[in-house]
């Protein structure tokens, strides 16, 4: 039940691009603004880590002002911060962690240094009311594309799988690049692939042989694909044919979402769970978000996918992660936690280093830092 008896989280979000601030009481969300970099990363070809430290400094309390304001809030009204402490890249964490360190000292409140990963799956929670306790997430993005068993937010979340090399995202981006497409890749082909026909080019499934299907039972291998696309490509343009770039994609597009979708409902009916959860920058995909409906129908099983205001990273997610470990009772993290770019997807939050202190009752974490 959302009501003003539950603590009002602020997130901060700075992984990436984009600087993140949002406002959430429960499951309700109040507010969520965003700024990105992201325009600035065309001409380069990918991000540029220092450029984005930069905008995130920049941009940081131009959001934080717009955020308060439109929501109507103050600094005063929060309860709990909560703030990305990775994985990420380490400049961009900084500047984000910095920033709620020092609103958190200056108000003396409670923060939370969460699990950008795991926050993308908790921002499902803010759309269509809350998550069942336990379900399978699927989280993909550009640096992810890893099935996880979610139990409980706060000690609960387990890998069951991942990709052995490319990640869904960056593995379309990798596509798009060879195809001449504006960087990022991934929406381009996407959209290329809905004008193309997607069994004109039968492309290669990783790790779907007979020999794989235990020890690789949810994982993910999208390299062997990738360079199954460039030689195709480079067989079209020695015998001087037309390259038919929608074909492509769509085939492309087909043989990734086959295996995320067909691997995420296997996880999801082998652990008894009845929900997929899906997040991260490529949830955005349109054959994604069709195939795994039409195949968790099939199986008799619910999916919950983030509108697409939430696919992108944002301050959302976190404050969502942070309401959801404010109740679960865990408690705050220790001031001097650091960001940790290759932060464990079984890692929710920076727990306190005194493992006894770990989870404490909700009035307590809703007091200051110990
Ligand atoms: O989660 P995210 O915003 O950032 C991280 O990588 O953490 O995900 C960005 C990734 C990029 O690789 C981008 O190309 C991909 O998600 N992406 C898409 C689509 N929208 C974003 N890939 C395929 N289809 C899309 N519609
Ligand atoms: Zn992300």
């Amino acid at each position: 039940m959302t009501g003003e008896s539950e603590p009002l989280i602020l997130g901060i979000e700075s992984t990436c691009d984009e600087t993140g601030v949002a406002l959430v009481r429960g499951t309700e969300l109040l507010i969520d603004r965003t700024a990105t970099s992201m325009d600035e990363y065309a001409r380069y070809g990918g991000i540029i880590p220092e450029i984005a430290s930069r905008a995130h400094l920049e941009s940081f309390i131009p959001t934080l002002d717009s955020a308060l304001h439109e929501g109507g809030a103050s600094l005063s009204d929060v309860d709990a911060i909560a703030v990305s402490a990775g994985p990420g890249l380490v400049g961009s964490l900084t500047v984000g962690i910095c920033a709620a360190k020092s609103l958190a000292l200056a108000l003396d409140k409670p923060l939370y240094g969460v699990n950008h990963v795991i926050g993308h799956m908790a921002v499902d929670g803010l759309a269509e009311g809350p998550l069942p306790e336990r379900f399978i997430g699927l989280v993909v993005s550009g640096g992810h594309s890893n099935i996880l068993l979610v139990e409980n937010w706060v000690d609960g979340v387990r890998e069951l799988g991942g990709t052995l090399d490319d990640a869904a995202g960056e593995a379309f981006d990798k596509v798009g690049r060879l195809l001449g497409l504006p960087y990022p890749g991934g929406p381009h082909v996407d959209r290329l692939s809905q004008q193309g026909d997607r069994d004109a080019i039968r492309f290669p499934r990783g790790l779907h042989a007979v020999k794989d299907k235990d020890r690789y039972r949810y994982d993910f291998s999208f390299s062997g694909l990738k360079t199954a696309v460039a030689r195709y490509v480079e067989g079209e343009k020695a015998r001087g044919a037309e390259l038919r770039a929608e074909d492509i994609c769509a085939g492309f597009s087909e043989a990734v979402n086959d295996s995320l979708t067909a691997k995420t409902v296997r996880a999801c009916l082998d652990t008894g769970c009845d929900t997929i959860v899906i997040g991260g920058g490529f949830s955005a995909n349109s054959r994604l978000r069709q195939l795994i409906q039409e195949r968790a129908e099939g199986a008799g099983l619910t999916v919950r996918m983030p509108p697409m205001r939430f696919c992108t990273d944002n301050g959302a997610q976190i404050a969502a992660l942070g309401a959801r470990l404010v109740a679960g009772g865990a408690a705050p993290s220790d001031w001097d936690f650091s960001p940790d770019s290759a932060m464990p997807l079984t890692q929710t939050w920076m727990a306190p280093t005194n493992a006894d202190m770990a989870v404490v009752s909700e009035y307590e974490c809703c007091s200051p830092n110990r």
